[in-house]
């Protein structure tokens, strides 16, 4: 496994930063190449090679699975929920284009395995909102939405008829202290711990009930590694796994901001983004990969919040 040569792609991205550190940690600096369309998180090209590619240029990619003798490509470049209405030309070409080029490469036996992210935003307002499980209606309404769920059908077809070894999963909405997100929905669950540190309030782009499924970084690290560490006959799901932690409104976080932050504030002005998480399941039901691959995650929203106050109030 030490042998193995890693390229992330969008490595200078909310998970790509920390996912690069992780894998430096577990496969050694040099294995793992960071790349992005331009440099952003330092300690990722300070740690180790980097490079800059377009993740929407095939040859730029295949230049540099040649250059290092590439065996695993971790594809983390996407437009997310939000960026994506905005842009959706953009967003169709830049999530689809990237997912081929990677899927053509394995299919031409220049890589091993892949990993791709799929999301919470495949489901639509006609999918079953509470413990949303694996297999069920459907019918996304954002442009992110219906590219993650094209590329789920295209990772399952490259998988059975070229033996593409893909793995993916479903994330929810991440939170971090380390990096920023980048124009997601669920962003307001790291921004309401930026704000209730600088200013003690903080006001919500969601409304109050608004009830999306989450999780740590950590946990959702400890599952990309996870999945692409199992043994490849475990992992029967090909199209994307869904994957749970917790699920909270914005009214509960700022409660539990409040315990640790007396006197913290929240306030709403809901925007385009309600309609998006509108959409989006409540809460998700991921015993598949619980049972497949032995996901289990460690943090829930009170332990989440200590943790995230303590690094950002440092
Ligand atoms: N966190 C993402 C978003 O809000 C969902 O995958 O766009």
């Amino acid at each position: 496994m030490n042998d193995t040569k890693i390229l992330i792609i969008g490595a200078c991205g909310q998970i790509g930063s920390e996912l690069t550190l992780k894998l430096r940690e577990l496969y050694g600096t040099d294995n793992v190449i960071a790349s992005d369309i331009r440099k952003g998180e330092q300690d990722v090209f300070k740690t180790g090679p980097f490079e800059i590619v377009d993740a929407m240029n095939y040859e730029q990619i295949e230049a540099l699975v040649d250059k290092y003798q590439v065996d695993e490509v971790y594809l983390m470049a996407a437009l997310l929920s939000a960026t994506a209405e905005k842009n959706p030309a953009f967003a169709w070409d830049l999530n689809m284009n990237s997912l081929f080029h990677v899927l053509n490469l394995a299919k031409e036996g220049k890589i091993k395995k892949i990993f791709w992210p799929s999301s919470i935003a495949v489901f639509g307002p006609t999918t079953p909102k509470h413990d949303t499980p694996q297999y069920t209606v459907m019918e996304p309404s954002t442009v992110y939405g219906i590219s993650k769920q094209a590329g789920e059908r295209w990772c399952e077809y490259y998988f059975n008829k070229y033996g593409v070894d893909v793995r993916s999963i479903r994330y929810p909405g991440l939170i971090s202290w380390k990096t920023p997100p980048g124009g997601g929905t669920t962003d307001y669950a790291v921004d309401i711990y930026y704000k209730a540190v600088a200013d003690n309030k903080y006001t919500c782009f969601l409304s109050e009930n608004t009830e999306l499924p989450m999780m740590y970084m950590d946990d959702a690290i400890r599952a990309t590694v996870g999945i692409m560490q199992a043994d490849k006959e475990k992992i029967k799901i090909r199209s994307s796994y869904n994957l749970s932690a917790m699920s909270f409104t914005p009214k509960e976080i700022a409660a539990v901001i409040a315990k640790e932050k007396p006197g913290f504030e929240i306030s709403y002005e809901p925007d385009f983004r309600q309609a998006i998480a509108d959409s989006w399941p409540s809460s998700i039901n991921d015993s598949e990969a619980r049972k497949d691959w032995n996901w289990q995650h460690n943090y829930d929203l009170e332990s989440m919040t200590k943790v995230m106050l303590e690094n950002l109030m440092k």
